[in-house]
């Protein structure tokens, strides 16, 4: 037996915390009557509704987006501002992204109703492998790539090593084009970074993600992963190697 709400979330349905309010607004069914309160739990035999439609009846679905700057990684925004799922007007299934990028980011963001594999590629033991490219104010000095290579403490504590390049410098403007992969995902992480080192981020964009890059896409297009990407996006996170 399983808390409701956390049945939603692993159906991929929404967020834990979503799931909730969907509970309180009324809108979950358990065997065909409406579940209100968020103590209840429930088994794999019992029938979950959530706006009326099964939650095991959705097919899996899995998509790459180009992220363009100026959109929110969630499924709405109270303010109103573009979102990652306005990008799929077509899709009848709950897709959600998995991670997020800031509004100000670009590059690529994977979209899924797949509960499970979302969780999986998050999961900070499977260290997937991310590159971002970075504008910065400011040219980094050997030193303070070497920071990044060991390893920089930042206020949640300290990173893990980065692989890090200086991609090309313009001294009249200074400002550089820095190169930077990491597998781990925390908040504001690649901008904390490099503000730490003192060359503060003008703009950012995620290159690639794991083995999947942007190539055949352009700022705002999306395309569906095919069955073999999701199984060796599965098979990197369960065996580590990236
Ligand atoms: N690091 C950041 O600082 N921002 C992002 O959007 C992604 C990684």
């Amino acid at each position: 037996m399983e808390r409701l709400q956390k049945v939603i979330a692993n159906a991929g349905i929404a967020s834990r915390r979503k799931a909730e309010e969907l509970i309180k607004e009324g809108r979950v069914k358990v065997n065909g009557k409406v579940v209100t309160e968020l103590g209840v739990k429930v088994s794999g035999n019992d029938q979950v509704e959530v706006d009326e439609i099964p939650i095991d009846k959705e097919e899996p679905i899995y998509f790459i987006l180009y992220k363009p700057s100026g959109v929110i990684s969630s499924v709405s925004d109270d303010k109103g501002r573009k979102v990652v799922t306005d990008f799929f007007p077509m899709i009848k299934q709950r897709i959600y992204p998995i991670g997020r990028l800031d509004y100000d980011t670009s590059g690529i963001i994977l979209l899924t109703n797949d509960g499970e594999f979302s969780n999986l590629l998050q999961h900070p033991k499977y260290e997937i492998n991310k590159e971002y490219i970075a504008k910065v104010k400011g040219i980094p000095t050997k030193e303070a790539i070497r920071k990044l290579e060991r390893g920089i403490q930042l206020e949640d504590g300290k990173t893990a090593p980065a692989q890090v390049k200086i991609m090309s410098m313009d001294n009249k403007k200074n400002t550089a084009i820095v190169r930077l992969i990491i597998h781990e995902g925390r908040n504001r992480q690649v901008k904390r970074m490099l503000e730490a080192i003192g060359t503060p981020v003008l703009k950012l964009k995620r290159e690639r993600y794991a083995f999947l890059d942007l190539s055949g896409l352009r700022s705002g297009d999306a395309r569906e992963l095919s069955p073999h990407e999701v199984k060796q996006l599965r098979a990197l996170a369960s065996t580590k190697h990236r």
